[in-house]
């Protein structure tokens, strides 16, 4: 399989739909989200600093993102395809990530961008902080990270749209019909 970029706000699925992408088409998975958050449970210095802005909603800068998601990928096994979830979320870590890929001569695959609207966003948000107690799962927090996403990251579309890479698939309130239509697409890939 191609690499998958998986692209969308807070509580749009990325790490719910890339599980269900890695359990058919068995590709690596990046999460930089979970990658930080198993840094901040191991209480590493990069974990101390990643949890002041995570707690904040704020993005963390971006050398610090890049190093750690080159480092992730060339530890995974090559050639099986990888799901970026969560990255990358600035003009600068898009290319940055185009020049890591092409330095290991791999391309960028695919964006899958999810639509979903914000009252929703923020209802599964708000009942993941029942159900896992995230610590930027709060209403507080996740306004802010709703607004990072629209400041920072929304923007991000056009580029991957420039790119001629950008796939969209907005949510009309059944999460099996999103699947299917991710799988009809990934399946026109392979
Ligand atoms: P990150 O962990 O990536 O959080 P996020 O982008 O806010 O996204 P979430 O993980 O909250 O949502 P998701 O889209 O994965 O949705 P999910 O599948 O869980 O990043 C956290 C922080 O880390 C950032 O704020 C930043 O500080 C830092 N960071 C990470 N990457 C960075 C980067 N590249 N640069 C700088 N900083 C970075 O779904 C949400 C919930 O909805 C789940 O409970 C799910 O079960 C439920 N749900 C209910 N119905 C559905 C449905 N139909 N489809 C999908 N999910 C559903
Ligand atoms: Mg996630």
């Amino acid at each position: 399989m191609k690499n998958i970029i998986i692209f969308g706000a807070p509580g749009s699925g990325k790490g719910t739909y890339s599980d269900e992408i890695v359990e058919k088409y068995g590709m690596g998975h990046i999460s930089t989200g979970d990658v930080l958050r198993a840094e901040i449970k191991n209480g590493t210095e990069l974990g101390k600093t990643a949890k002041g802005y995570i707690d904040n909603g704020q993005l963390i800068p971006d050398e610090l993102m890049i190093d750690i998601l080159a480092k992730t990928y060339d530890s995974l096994p090559a050639g099986k395809g990888v799901i970026f979830d969560g990255f990358p979320r600035t003009i600068a870590q898009a290319e940055a990530l185009k020049q890591m890929l092409a330095e290991r001569k791999h391309d960028m695959g695919v964006m899958i961008e999810l639509v979903v609207d914000e009252d929703t966003l923020m209802k599964r948000l708000l009942n993941r902080a029942i159900e896992q107690g995230r610590a930027d799962d709060n209403e507080e927090t996740i306004k802010k990270r709703f607004a990072v996403y629209h400041n920072q990251t929304e923007p991000l579309a056009a580029w991957f749209q420039k790119e001629g890479i950008r796939h969209t698939f907005t949510w009309e309130g059944s999460k099996e019909q999103m699947l299917a239509n991710i799988f009809a697409f990934l399946d026109t890939l392979k």
